[in-house]
């Protein structure tokens, strides 16, 4: 593989996707971010450079559903893998692209990419699917016309909500804004009829569309009116075909789909919808995007119909029976189960906080677990809510959900496999063991259960709820894997350097989690 540079720098701006204007934080001055592409087997190197200034933030860049297993200080995850790259200061990420497919890249410190610090990641390798065309990636994500930090200041306050709605639904960065519905005395400029994003097919060819849920909460149906999407990869893992009206994709999945346009004449447009499930905290839950065949009139608007398909009401992925990984493994036995579950709690000073596994998760910026752990430390203050598994490397974990909302949980570092999904608890029923699927974000449905399995790679990773809230409200732990050979890492001495600007920096400044 040959090495892809790219250049980030991430600094604040000002900008109105959907004709709302807002503070943001931005990458290169772009929302979404530039596009990360390399051939599997490349390495990537991404020189991050934190020009977040008025106020100035720490930052940390994370390569989602990249397993980093020979660079899991590379991970990106403050608090975990590394110290907070601080204002003014530069990191250079270095890691290699071991699986290909479709991902993104967002910040991962505190809530900041609900902030706009995200974008796509296209890593080329072999496909037995047969395209034309490759459309790229596709976001979708929720839209929030406060910053990230207001919210959770609001959300952490005493008696603060832990359901946060978002303002708008975007596609590819984009959406219609009814500015009619600003609360009255708000005086931010809003723009009606802000524009959507707009796509071209060619008549009677196959596209390669590239989903990516990259929003803060909301869980996504996705679909093309009177089209069938045929699903060919979920997360970083490619499946058997298999063809559907609406795709659903929680915060941090992925789905590559094939579209065939041959339902139009030359001359047709069709709307490409992507709506919040009932399950998402949202004022205004459907977006949408034009598709217009090669001869179309690009100045109409479409006037097809969705498909009647209903919201299903319980926020899950596809029935597991369908989603079947096209290269098969079969499920190893596990050396160690480990039971979690997710629960909703008011601490002392009225907080709602979410707990998992028992603990509700405060970090410490300053003192990184893996760097502690390359080192020799492997003790912790219970709140950093840190699982060491020992010498175990096939590891069980049954995910009991206690409240009513669902949760796109996500594994650091490794596709999982997926044994169940369900209301409930779990009766101990695996599907296809000769092949369960496999992914990197999985949801549980509220009140229900999600059992996952992993083959444990040596290092820290990040498990959590993809919710950027939630993750900010302690649903999130550090598992430590085989620490023994963690404690013969070598790591660069960037990291160690990073966090001796960081502990510089954040003793004189506030740092918001
Ligand atoms: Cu997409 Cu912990 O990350």
């Amino acid at each position: 593989g040959v090495v892809r540079y790219y250049d980030f720098t991430v600094s604040r701006g000002v900008i109105a996707p959907d004709g709302y204007q807002r503070d943001v934080l931005l990458v290169n001055g772009a929302f979404p971010g530039p596009l990360i592409e390399a051939n599997w087997g490349d390495t990537i190197v991404v020189n991050v450079h934190n020009n977040i200034s008025n106020p100035e933030e720490g930052t940390a860049i994370h390569w989602h559903g990249f397993l980093q297993h020979d660079t899991p200080w590379e991970d990106g995850t403050p608090g975990i893998s590394q110290c907070p790259i601080p204002p003014g200061r530069s990191y250079t990420y270095e890691f290699k692209a071991t699986l290909y497919g479709t991902s993104w890249y967002h910040a991962h410190y505190s809530a900041q990419y609900a902030g706009g610090v995200v974008g796509p990641i296209v890593v080329h390798g072999p496909t037995k699917a047969k395209y034309d065309i490759d459309l790229g990636p596709i976001l979708l994500s929720d839209w929030h016309h406060r910053e990230y930090f207001d919210i959770i200041k609001e959300m952490l306050a005493p008696n603060g909500s832990p359901r946060v709605l978002s303002d708008n639904n975007l596609i590819d960065g984009k959406m219609h804004f009814d500015c009619s519905t600003v609360a009255p005395g708000d005086k931010t400029p809003c723009t009606n009829n802000a524009g959507i994003s707009k796509f071209k097919f060619q008549t009677g060819k196959t596209h390669r569309l590239r989903l990516v849920n990259t929003g803060a909460d909301g869980v996504q149906r996705f679909s093309i009116d009177e089209h069938m999407l045929t699903v060919i990869a979920e997360d970083f893992v490619a499946v058997k075909p298999y063809n559907t009206s609406v795709v659903t994709l929680g915060v941090g999945q992925r789905a590559d789909v094939l579209v065939t346009a041959n339902v139009g004449k030359p001359k047709s447009a069709f709307w490409m919808r992507s709506n919040l499930t009932s399950c998402s905290a949202a004022r205004q839950p459907k977006a949408v995007a034009a598709v217009y065949y090669d001869q179309a009139d690009t100045s109409v608007t479409p006037s097809s119909r969705a498909w009647d398909v209903p919201d299903p009401g319980t926020c899950s992925n596809a029935d597991l029976a369908v989603t079947e990984p096209l290269y098969p493994i079969a499920l190893p036995k596990p050396t160690f189960t480990h039971t979690m579950d997710i629960e909703l709690f008011k601490n002392a000073s009225g907080v709602t906080l979410w707990k998992f596994n028992g603990v509700s998760m405060r970090t410490d910026y300053n003192k990184p677990v893996l760097p502690l752990a390359a080192q020799g430390n492997f003790s912790y203050p219970a709140e950093w809510n840190v699982l060491n598994f020992h010498e175990n490397t096939s590891i069980r974990i049954i995910i009991n959900n206690k409240g009513p909302s669902a949760h796109p949980m996500h594994l650091h570092g490794h596709n999982f496999y997926i044994l169940h999904e369900g209301p409930g608890t779990w009766d101990g029923e695996i599907v296809r063991p000769s092949n369960p699927h496999r992914r990197d974000v999985a949801l549980v449905r509220g009140n229900g259960h999600l059992v996952i399995q992993f083959d444990g790679a040596p290092g820290v990773w990040a498990f959590h709820c993809h919710v950027a809230w939630h993750a900010s409200g302690g649903f999130f732990a550090s598992l430590i894997v085989e620490p023994e050979k963690v404690e013969k890492m070598h790591l660069p001495a960037d990291v160690e350097h990073n966090c001796q600007a960081w502990a510089q920096w954040s003793k004189h400044n506030v740092v918001d989690q």
